[in-house]
């Protein structure tokens, strides 16, 4: 099926899921689309989305409905931002140029990981004036870590976002199973893997192979995407604590925003540290394996959090429905990692804007079918706290 007409073809962005699946070598498909060991919270962040059920109001006029909001006291088309995803460029060349661009369409915030493909720099005059958050990892070698911060401030980013939840690198299996390992090797299987995908292929060798641009100077095996895969964490730095978190902090002047937290008392301690938001997170279960679902842990972190920051939420945001399901319980927006990673990596940026064309036109509509015409009007009302919501009815008193 030709490029567009495949795209026109996907309704849902497991469709998109399914082209990427497809198009991409299974390597790097499962690179995107793996998580930790089991995979447990990798489904379960998903599981927890579709545990819940909502109340639709009726006959309210929802001729107009506005999905507009203020993520981190910015205003957003969207009541999301896309998350920071290290690699995209395996996928598709400067795949996050084509994942910004999709962003400044819809007017919501992109996030650009430090482990990203296009550097700092490409990225800003990619999306000029657009609102960006640099993701920052804590590398062993700090002074490389200030200077990758700087080089945000200077180039207009307006969000710094430190995550959390990488001390170590998760164990990721899919990828060890595929050979993508340290040291990389050319084997059979993925020499296989690659020939059956030639479009992919040509893509890729006629664009150069993809190097983690952020990352040039720190040192060589460092900036080679082909190591990623196993080689994740190898460069963070597994010393970083709450001291060196506040002095970050205090040395950023803009919104700051901490990633990877799914504890009450951790996030009472980011919010008192100053932090203006805070991602519930768990790495869309790439990381700790076994770890709590997002959605489950999110009314935790909102009760412990109170007004003092915004909570964001993501992991398994596959619907537009999802959306209002996190604005109900709290959430002030949601972060979308594979669902547009999934497009870009499939068309580019085409795929990158099917993704949240698909995502939006549901958001809408669940909030028309739900007698909701602004996204203030999202709350708990919604959810729906019978026997399917018993579960959660002892955690969320929202
Ligand atoms: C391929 C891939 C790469 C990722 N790389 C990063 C990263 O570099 N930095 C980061 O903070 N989070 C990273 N994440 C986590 C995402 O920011 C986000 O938390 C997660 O994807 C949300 O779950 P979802 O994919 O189910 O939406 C990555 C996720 C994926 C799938």
């Amino acid at each position: 099926m030709s490029g567009n007409r495949a795209l026109r073809r996907a309704f849902r962005i497991e469709d998109l899921r399914a082209l990427a699946r497809r198009r991409l070598p299974r390597g790097v498909f499962d690179l995107f689309d793996g998580g930790a060991e089991d995979e447990l919270t990798l489904a379960d962040n998903r599981a927890a989305f579709q545990r819940v059920r909502l109340r639709p109001k009726v006959l309210v006029d929802v001729s107009r409905a506005d999905a507009s909001t203020q993520l981190l006291g910015g205003p957003s088309a969207l009541p999301m931002a896309i998350a920071p995803t290290g690699a995209v460029g395996f996928g598709w060349p400067h795949g996050e140029v084509a994942l910004a661009r999709a962003a400044q369409a819809f007017g919501i915030p992109f996030a650009l990981s430090t482990s990203a493909t296009s550097s700092i720099e490409r990225i800003a005059a990619a999306v000029p004036g657009h609102r960006l958050w640099f993701q920052a990892y804590i590398l062993k070698d700090r002074d490389f870590t200030m200077k990758l911060v700087e080089r945000a401030r200077a180039a207009g980013f307006e969000g710094l976002m430190i995550t959390v939840d990488l001390p170590v690198g998760g164990k990721r299996e899919r990828d060890f199973r595929n050979d993508f390992s340290i040291p990389f090797r050319w084997t059979p299987r993925n020499l296989r893997d690659f020939a059956l995908r030639p479009a992919w292929v040509a893509r890729q060798f006629a664009s150069g192979l993809p190097v983690m641009e952020n990352l040039i100077g720190l040192s060589a095996a460092s900036t080679s995407t082909q190591a990623i895969a196993s080689s994740v964490g190898r460069n963070y730095d597994p010393s970083f604590d709450w001291d060196a978190l506040r002095r970050l902090r205090d040395a950023w002047a803009g919104k700051f925003i901490v990633k990877g937290i799914v504890r009450g008392d951790d996030a009472e301690r980011a919010a008192r540290l100053g932090c203006d938001a805070i991602v519930v997170s768990n790495h869309g279960g790439r990381q700790l394996d076994g770890g709590v679902a997002t959605l489950d842990a999110m009314p935790e972190v909102i009760d412990a959090v109170g007004s003092r920051a915004s909570v964001l939420v993501d992991g398994g945001v596959r619907r537009g429905s999802d959306v209002v399901k996190a604005l109900a319980m709290g959430a002030a927006g949601v972060l979308v990692g594979r669902a547009t990673l999934y497009g870009a990596c499939a068309a580019g940026e085409a795929g990158a804007v099917r993704a949240l064309e698909i995502l939006s036109d549901e958001l809408l509509r669940t909030m028309r079918l739900c007698g909701i015409r602004s996204t203030a009007e999202i709350g708990p009302d919604l959810i729906f706290r019978g026997p399917l919501g018993a579960q959660r009815e002892s955690s969320f008193t929202g």
